[in-house]
């Protein structure tokens, strides 16, 4: 499906120009009501404004305004005077939840204060870069997503079933969601989990919390510097578009330099078509590269998945595991097993 926004037969609608301003008041309304514990409200049975206003602290004729605007959304529902929560809101709104989204809301656009200075961002790069600090904040709230895209990419590829995997190394591991659902998918698997030093702490408990901390080893370290073992599947999520391409492509050598014979390559990210114009999540995920990292850009997927057949990997295709998720899949060819390491 070709996007042609904004090309039209009629005369010009200023709908997406309201649409914008939509987007930026939505947004704001959605993360008060997150951090007011509307949806955990609701989860708990307050459905009136009265109840919902005395469970949060806020005044009910202020608070409406906000659920009104989730409503537009799809992300409330409104019968007489009673509010509930939508099938959506209640699967990935309410933090008790195990797909929760809700610290995602906050966190996935990196640090706010950089969206109202893009204008000189684009000019001489980001004020304020993100750091470890951010990192570890940020892949706290993003783990429960990873965690379920990283299980259906196993039960895709048949992990613990038709292929038995013996060692996972999940390189700038972040809270260990890819770690823990494939040492979840196969149970004889142990796992090498790297990450900054000052984020590693985020895996170790996060994999403590899953009853796996047994079965992982730690790597601390610049992933572009440390030492790599080698493994049955190697997983580079959500790194590459952190930094320059050149370092992306840097990166990719090493992990799959990794990759044991018979052994698969996983990079999950947010790809680019060829064009650059799609598909949108992927475009406004290399938009925020570019508001808050010195210079990550999204990744072009056919060019990526060129970095690893030129590294001697074969069968390179995309899955898309879950919605909004996609990962690129390689083998080394060989038999499985046929390396030590
Ligand atoms: C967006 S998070 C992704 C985490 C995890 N792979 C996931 O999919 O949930 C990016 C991670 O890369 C880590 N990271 C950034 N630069 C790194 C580097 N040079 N070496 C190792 N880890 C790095 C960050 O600390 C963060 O945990």
């Amino acid at each position: 499906v070709t996007e042609t926004a904004g090309a039209s037969d009629g005369p010009p609608d200023p709908g997406a120009v309201w649409g914008v301003v939509d987007g930026f008041t939505t947004y704001w309304a959605v993360v008060a009501l997150l951090r007011l514990g509307v949806f955990e409200a609701l989860a708990a049975g307050a459905s009136t404004l009265a109840a919902l206003a005395a469970a949060t602290g806020a005044t009910p004729d202020r608070l409406e305004p906000l659920c009104a605007t989730a409503r537009t959304r799809g992300l409330l529902q409104h019968d007489g005077d009673r509010w509930a929560l939508a099938p959506t809101s209640a699967t990935f709104l309410v933090r008790s939840s195990p797909a929760s989204m809700a610290e995602l809301v906050e966190r996935s656009p990196g640090p706010h204060a950089a969206w109202a200075t893009l204008e000189r961002t684009v000019v001489s790069g980001p004020a304020d870069p993100v750091g470890p600090s951010f990192h570890a904040t940020l892949v706290e709230a993003t783990g429960p997503t990873q965690l379920a895209a990283a299980a259906a990419t196993a039960a895709a590829l048949g992990i613990g079933g038709t292929r038995r995997i013996d060692h996972v190394l999940d390189l700038a591991t972040g809270a260990a969601p890819w770690a823990s659902a494939l040492l979840e998918a196969d149970p004889n698997a142990v796992a090498t989990c790297n990450d900054l030093p000052e984020v590693v702490g985020v895996a170790q408990r996060a994999v403590a919390a899953r009853g796996l901390a047994g079965r992982c080893r730690w790597l601390p370290g610049d992933v572009a510097h440390v030492p790599l073992p080698s493994a049955d599947v190697v997983v580079v999520a959500h790194l590459l578009r952190a930094e320059s391409p050149t370092w992306a492509r840097a990166v990719l050598r090493r992990a799959a330099a990794a990759v044991r014979p018979g052994g698969l390559l996983l990079v999950a990210d947010y790809f680019l078509d060829d064009d650059h114009l799609g598909p949108p999540v992927s475009v406004r995920m290399g938009l925020t590269m570019v508001a808050s990292t010195a210079e990550g850009r999204a990744l072009v997927r056919s060019e990526v998945q060129g970095w690893m057949a030129g590294e001697g990997l074969v069968d390179v295709r995309a899955i898309r595991p879950v919605p909004f998720q996609e990962v690129l899949v390689a083998e080394r060819p060989g038999a499985a097993g046929s390396s030590g390491g």
